[in-house]
Parts: structure tokens; C-alpha cells; sequence
């Protein structure tokens, strides 16, 4: 049963999206086929699992602003990664214990039901923060109940402490949660369970201050710990990281930690952190383990506190998007990613140019061009300088060993900005996704990716190529269906 609060908060998030729907819906940076929300702002995927057969990916909400609020979930499900339903709301912040914002979490199959473990957020009288991790179930997938509060803070932490991923290993459930210790460092968290009820904290696998990690970030979020391939990889989110180099650009990263995690000792032990994505937003993403085997990553395209508030959709009662559906494998050194084998199903008819050819020129190649599509090339060489232009706004150049993405300052409009990324070796290939206001970009097979949203003018199509010295290289286009 729905208490009266939750059903008034339903009703007023209903409300709101019809208010703005056709404002929403009429906005030429709406994208084709990427997950938004109705109306207010996104963040975070939550929840994503494969219950009996259907994906379900939930998402982080605020359905009443285009700035971060008492969040929401939301939530989509599919069968096949490429139709998607959206769903009822699946959680309000309508308790006590979830008051000011039902935050981040994941969702477990267990006895025949779906259960999410998420945080809730709560801000005392004095305004001071208070987190419990809290559980709802479900049996159909689409209503969830509240169960209440399954793990109180531990001595040890301060209350940002959040973001419960919950997975089982033979008969024991594990939950790995991102905290900040008292003395202000980031951590990643470790509870084990014998009966999916009690949690009992077992401590810290890895954090900022331990091991080699010297002042790695105050805060750490949305951990995400799995197996692939042999190797124990701890997805997270650190916040308080300085720029390095061409390294940690943005205002918060996301990244993973590979090694091997002793369930005895609690103790990950890992090599460096490394980034899962190198363009201008990208955060919070969160796995799954699909029926097929597959480890599924999706994440948030934007950054907290990075140009929010500057973009272009807000004036239209909404902000950001989640990422495509990725598979993630283990080449032996390092994460690969994919775009998941599903999203093909959206082609329409493909444009092939085999071999193009230019030199010390800036070319259109017939047919490439739109706003909703996705294009490969393949390099036979690249003999100085490449470049491709988009819409006269984003472009993605490589020289060198480096390939830079820029695009203006969405908050200094003049200015250009720039991410960059050394490559391991040449560069061999480029898959781009491209969808109205948002670039995704896998560099040689997924050993990197850039993730950015883009603003250009709705009626640029235009796709350009320029060469310094000869490049030569091949190019398929499909136009995609959302
Ligand atoms: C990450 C995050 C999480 C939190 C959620 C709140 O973007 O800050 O740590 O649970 O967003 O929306």
C-alpha cells in the first residue's frame, strides 16, 4: 500500500510532466535513443538488472527542477535494449527515512521477487545529513514497496555514506557502499549477509589513504565491485581528485581499480585507478550481469556541479541523459567497452565508402552527415594530422598519439575546451554515436571512450573531414532509429 505522501508525490511528478510535455517533447536536443527523463533532471542509473528475462534500469530523478533535489526513481524496462517502456514511478522520497531524496542503489532478484537496496537521504532539523540504506521489494517488477531501513551508519564515517550495490557469491550477499571516513578520505565499504537481512560490516576494501593511495578524493560514490574475467574490478566514482596531465579533467571522474579481492581480509589488492571514459561528462555508471553472461555498463552523461545549470535544455524543463548500453570485457591489461551488440538492431540501410582518401584538405564525404547516427571508420594511415568536425561545433582531432575532443564552453560561449587522451598505439578506429545532443566515442575497438553531450545548431547536419599530409581510411554510416 501507497501511503498518502507517496501518492501525492505522484501525483504532483505526473502533474508536472504534462505540464511540460510538449515544451520537453518539442526540443530539438531531445535524443532519439538515449534514456532522459519525462521532465526535470537525471543523474544516475539505478537498479539496472535482467529479472526474469526483462532489463530493468532505473534512474535518479528530480522531477520538479532542473537542479539536484529530493530525487526520485524512475524507470524504464525492455526486452531487447533497443524498445524501451517507460514505467510507473518506482520510488518516491515519501518516508522518513528517505525524506529528502531516495539516492542511488541497485536491484537484486531474490525468492522470486526484485528487491532495491538504495540510500535515503535526510536532512535533520539543523540541515545535517543523515543516510540509511533501504530496502523495497517487488513481485512484478513495476510496484515496489518500502521495507524500511536495512543498515545504519557504522562508526567510522561520516553521513555521506551511499550508493548500496548488492551482490551475491555462492550463499553469502555482499553489499559494497561509498562513504568518506572521519578524517575526510574516501572509501569503498564492505557488509556481507547470510540471510538477506542482516548486513554485518566487515569495513573498508580500499579508500584514499590506503595502500598507495595518497589523498585519492573525500568522498567516493556509487561503487560498483565485480568479477570479469578472473579479475576483481571496483567501479567508483571519487570526488576531490586534482587534474593531472590529460588525466581527471573533469570535475568528478569515474574509473575502476582491477585486482583481487581476499574476502578474508577484506582487502582489495589493486593497481592504479584509470578512467572509463576521457570526454567532458561522464559519472556514476553501474553494471549488470545479464542472463547471457555479459557485464552491461551504463552511465550518467553529466557531471555533478559541472555546467549544469549552463545547458541549453534547462530553459525547456529538463537536463541530461544516460549513456548507450556498453559490454565490458578484460583484455588482459585493461576494461574494453562495447556498444552493446543489440543497439545494431536500430540500423537503418548503411552508406559504405571503402577506401577515401584526402590530403591537406578539409572534404564532406556524400551521404555522411545527421544527427542521429552512428559512423565507423577504419585508418589505413594517418600520416600527420586527421580531424573530424560535427554540425560546426564538436571536433575530434588526433595527431601524434593524442586525440583531442573540443567544443565550446558551454558557460564561456567564445572559449574552446578540450579534452585529451593518449592512446596506447596508434590510432586504427573510431565508432562514433551520434544523437542530436549527445557524442559517443570508442577509440580502437573501446580501449578509450569519450562521452560528451553537444549543443549544436538543430539544422547542422554537416559532418566534416580534414587531413594534414594524407590520410586514408574507411567509412560505413547508419542512419539509427529510436
Ligand atoms: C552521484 C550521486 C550519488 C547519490 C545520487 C543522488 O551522482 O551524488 O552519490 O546517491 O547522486 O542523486
Amino acid at each position: 500500500m501507497l501511503s498518502e505522501r507517496d501518492l501525492e508525490l505522484r501525483k504532483l511528478a505526473n502533474e508536472e510532466i504534462e505540464k511540460y510535455k510538449d515544451k520537453v517533447e518539442a526540443d530539438p536536443y531531445r535524443l532519439n535513443y538515449h534514456h532522459m527523463a519525462p521532465v526535470g533532471l537525471l543523474n544516475d542509473p539505478n537498479g539496472f538488472i535482467q529479472w526474469k528475462g526483462t532489463y530493468h534500469l532505473f534512474y535518479q530523478w528530480m522531477p520538479f527542477d532542473t537542479d539536484h533535489g529530493a530525487k526520485f526513481w524512475g524507470h524504464y524496462s525492455s526486452e531487447d535494449f533497443v524498445h524501451w517502456k517507460h514505467e510507473d514511478i518506482a520510488l518516491t522520497p515519501s518516508d522518513w527515512f528517505d525524506e529528502n531524496g531516495v539516492y542511488s542503489g541497485s536491484a537484486i532478484a531474490h525468492d522470486d521477487h526484485l528487491y532495491l537496496f538504495y540510500t535515503g537521504n535526510v536532512k535533520d532539523e539543523k540541515g545535517e545529513r543523515e543516510s540509511y540504506q533501504c530496502v523495497a521489494v517487488s513481485e512484478d517488477g513495476v510496484n515496489f514497496e518500502k521495507k524500511g531501513v536495512s543498515v545504519y551508519l557504522p562508526e567510522g564515517y561520516t553521513s555521506h555514506f551511499r550508493d548500496p550495490k548488492v551482490w551475491k557469491e555462492g550463499d553469502t550477499w555482499y553489499m559494497v557502499v561509498g562513504a568518506q571516513s572521519e578524517d575526510l578520505q574516501g572509501k569503498a565499504v564492505l557488509f556481507k549477509s547470510e540471510d538477506f537481512s542482516e548486513w554485518e560490516h566487515l569495513g573498508v576494501v580500499t579508500g584514499s589513504g590506503e595502500g598507495n593511495l595518497g589523498g585519492f578524493g573525500y568522498m567516493w560514490e556509487c561503487p560498483d565491485l565485480f568479477e570479469l574475467d578472473g579479475k576483481h574490478i571496483l567501479v567508483v566514482s571519487p570526488q576531490g581528485l586534482e587534474a593531472e596531465g590529460m588525466q581527471f579533467a573533469n570535475t568528478y571522474q569515474s574509473g575502476y581499480f582491477a585486482g583481487s579481492l581476499d574476502f578474508e581480509k577484506v582487502r582489495l589488492n589493486h593497481g592504479d585507478f584509470r578512467e572509463l571514459d576521457r570526454g567532458f561528462e561522464f559519472y556514476a555508471p553501474q553494471t549488470t550481469l545479464d542472463e547471457k553472461g555479459r557485464r552491461i555498463l551504463i552511465g550518467w552523461m553529466g557531471v555533478p556541479d559541472q555546467y549544469e545549470q549552463a545547458q541549453p535544455t534547462i530553459e525547456n524543463h529538463w537536463i541530461h541523459c544516460l549513456t548507450i548500453p556498453r559490454e565490458l570485457t578484460w583484455n588482459g591489461e585493461q576494461l574494453i567497452q562495447t556498444p552493446l551488440d543489440e543497439l545494431k538492431e536500430m540500423r537503418g540501410p548503411v552508406i559504405l565508402h571503402s577506401s577515401i582518401t584526402i590530403e591537406n584538405d578539409q572534404k564532406a564525404v556524400r551521404g555522411i552527415e545527421g544527427k542521429s547516427i552512428e559512423l565507423n571508420l577504419e585508418f589505413d594511415e594517418i600520416e600527420n594530422q586527421f580531424a573530424i568536425e560535427m554540425f560546426q561545433y564538436a571536433s575530434l582531432s588526433y595527431k601524434d598519439g593524442i586525440l583531442t575532443l573540443s567544443r565550446p564552453h558551454f558557460e564561456e560561449n567564445q572559449k574552446t575546451e578540450f579534452r585529451r587522451v593518449e592512446l596506447a598505439g596508434e590510432l586504427k578506429s573510431l565508432r562514433l554515436f551520434i544523437d542530436h545532443s549527445s557524442l559517443e566515442v570508442f577509440v580502437n575497438e573501446g580501449e578509450e571512450v569519450l562521452t560528451s553531450r553537444i549543443f549544436p545548431q538543430a539544422e547542422d547536419e554537416h559532418i566534416l573531414f580534414t587531413s594534414l599530409g594524407t590520410s586514408t581510411f574507411s567509412i560505413e554510416q547508419w542512419k539509427l532509429k529510436g
